[in-house]
């Protein structure tokens, strides 16, 4: 979710916002805009596209004024085009607001607001929260820090949002609930940001806006903050010690750590508004026209590159366990190519991060030409996959920067997850105790993700052993065979490493000859069906001298009897381990790649959207 950068103060607001916004380019967006406010008129200009272009679309308009909020927008909700760019102004015109984050009550509000006269002109959950900040002030006659913390008590979701107010150029409006924003307090003015890299050159000293806190920014009043429920609470301000280009990556040396280290919000965010405990139920919109075909498919065909491809090795055994539909997946690049057979009632899953991949964009044409119905699972709003798809439900990772995939795939295995226990649940191939404690299970992922994450001290000691290997092999049987093709890849992608996933099985019918004590074998060796038969496979590593790092359940005795390390994770549900065992991995992958000096963000020869063939 991207960027915001807001001012008030002695200086030109425009300048300083735009520069904060091109500051923050690297969070990757669609679209930005800003407003400002000068001598009681709110002027804003906001276009699709690059911070270049908005640039370029202002040359000849007066964007002066000392009082003004900016975003580059990561779409959520409503393609990227002018019109749902940020900032969104009330009705009145007002007030303009910028928001980061997604409001997942958007659409009963939207409904309330129209019925009460509103009328939108953007497709997003952003402008209906500028709607009910205006009814809000209207209805109780209120200032515009009240309105907006009433306001916020009536929002489910995640925001961070600044607002402005024509009438009032003395002051704005600051709160943030699960999406960062950053106060910085200057001599005689403040700014806000998403991060402190828009900040920095003005002032090292900041306060981070914690979750449910609104600030007043006031020229006259200083620095006020509450919750949203009304208690007064005193700033705590920080003195920023870190670098510019540190800063960027949110304190982490590379993209690529930082997120792996968001996953635990990423996937909460993949599940917002989607994973409904109360009802116990799973909704997700986004198919909802196509749910019959869906449901009734007899057969399920996965097209996608790399890791998408592995995601939907994981998809598989989902749907076929959960949903009991057939499934096939298949390399875009190689399906596109074969003349397949491919009938109208099949459903066709296409998996894409960056939505832009031509393998996967072809394969999907010639599935409609068949008759098949797609359906998208994206990372990108608006991307041409999501576009040529029927429908689809995007992964809300926000944008991942590190050509090595890593949140997207725990966020396009977690919509996976979600879709298959829709179908099992509607079809009753699922029983009410199993779904709901999937539901329970699947609740708590973000929480053992985090837990996993605290293993990185661990991790990174047995990547020091093992950062010279000319070789790795990767095992895993059932559900977590993808989950070692998608380490085998990590590994190789950013180490340069020679590495290979297989079936634990499948070690005797070959890979076995490669055993020795040059070879690491890496194992998810975690408590499920299988786990007597991969404690055989990690004996039979042991038997040829081969080294064995083995992933396996928190307290599993056996296997740390067995294996020269093991990494421990904590106990889910056998379907969705995946979701969990795959963090050592890239977290091994990445401190391999650093020790070996590599280029861990940009691997050499690699491109972060393979749109060629
Ligand atoms: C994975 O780490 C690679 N970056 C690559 O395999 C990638 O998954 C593949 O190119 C597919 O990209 P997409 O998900 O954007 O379609
Ligand atoms: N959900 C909002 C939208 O789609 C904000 C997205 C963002 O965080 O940039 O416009």
């Amino acid at each position: 979710m991207c960027g915001i950068v807001a001012y008030i103060g002695k200086q030109e607001a425009f300048p300083i916002i735009l520069k904060g916004l091109k500051r923050l380019e690297y969070r990757g967006y669609d679209s930005s805009g800003i407003a400002v406010v000068n001598n009681d008129s709110l002027n804003v200009f906001k276009k699709q596209g690059k911070v270049a272009m908005l640039e370029e679309f202002v040359t000849d308009k007066d964007t002066s004024g000392c009082i003004g909020i900016g975003h580059t927008r990561w779409a959520t909700h409503g393609l990227p085009t002018d019109a749902n760019a940020h900032p969104h102004s009330s009705g009145n015109e007002k007030f303009a607001l910028v928001h980061n984050g997604i409001i997942e009550n958007y659409a009963i509000i939207k409904e309330n607001l129209i019925n009460k006269g509103h009328t939108f002109l953007s497709e997003t959950d952003t402008e209906v929260l500028m709607h009910l900040i205006e009814e809000i002030s209207t209805q109780h006659d209120c200032d515009l820090f009240t309105a907006v913390r009433l306001a916020l008590n009536e929002v489910i979701g995640a925001y961070a949002i600044v607002v402005i107010n024509k009438e009032n150029d003395q002051e704005l409006i600051a709160a943030r609930k699960s999406s960062p924003l950053v106060v910085g307090i200057g001599k005689g003015e403040y700014f806000c940001a998403s991060d402190a890299t828009p900040i920095i050159e003005f002032t090292k000293n900041v306060v981070y806006l914690e979750d449910g806190e609104i600030a007043k920014l006031s020229l006259k009043d200083g620095l006020k903050l509450k919750t949203i429920k009304n208690e007064t609470k005193t700033p705590f301000i920080q003195k920023l010690e870190m670098e510019l280009e540190t800063l960027e990556k949110g304190g982490y040396d590379h993209f690529m750590l930082k997120e792996i280290f968001e996953q635990p919000k990423s996937v909460q965010d993949c599940m917002r508004g989607r994973l409904v405990l109360n009802e116990n139920k799973v909704s997700l919109g986004g198919i909802l026209n196509y749910k019959e075909q869906i449901v009734n498919a007899k057969r399920i065909i996965v097209i996608a590159c790399g890791t998408s491809w592995h995601a939907g090795l994981v998809g598989e055994y989902l749907f076929e366990e959960l949903a009991r539909v057939p499934v096939e997946v298949e390399y875009a690049s190689e399906f596109r190519y074969r003349n397949p057979i491919i009938y109208p009632d099949d459903v066709v899953i296409a998996i894409s991060q960056s939505g832009e991949t031509a393998d996967t964009l072809a394969a999907i044409e010639l599935a409609k030409s068949k008759g098949a119905t797609i359906v998208g699972v994206c990372n990108v709003v608006g991307s041409s996959i999501s576009r040529a798809t029927d429908c689809g439900s995007y992964t809300h990772a926000g944008p991942e920067i590190g050509v090595a995939s890593t949140k997207a795939f725990t966020a396009q295995v977690t919509v996976l997850t979600l879709m298959a226990m829709m179908i099992g649940r509607e079809k009753g191939t699922i029983s009410d105790e199993r779904f709901t404690r999937l539901m329970i299970d699947l609740d708590n992922i973000p929480h053992k993700i985090e837990s996993v994450l605290k293993t990185d001290a661990q991790i990174q000691k047995i990547a020091d052993i093992y950062k010279d290997s000319p070789n790795a092999l990767f095992l895993g049987r059932g559900i977590n065979f993808p989950v070692a093709l998608e380490g085998a890849l990590k590994l190789k992608e950013i180490s340069y490493i020679h590495a290979e996933g297989y079936p634990a099985a499948e070690m005797k019918h070959g890979p076995i000859a490669l055993i020795d004590e040059e070879m690491p074998t890496f194992v998810v060796a975690t408590k499920d069906g299988s786990y007597e038969k991969v404690v055989s496979n990690i004996q039979e590593v042991k038997a040829r001298k081969g080294k064995v790092i083995a992933i396996v359940t928190k307290g599993d005795k056996v296997v740390k009897g067995i294996a020269d390390h093991v990494i421990e994770i904590p106990k889910t549900d056998d379907m969705l381990v995946p979701l969990i065992a795959t963090i050592p991995m890239q977290l091994l992958s990445y401190h391999i790649a650093v020790m070996r000096n590599c280029n861990v963000d940009q691997p050499r020869n690699l491109a972060k959207s393979v749109t060629v063939e």
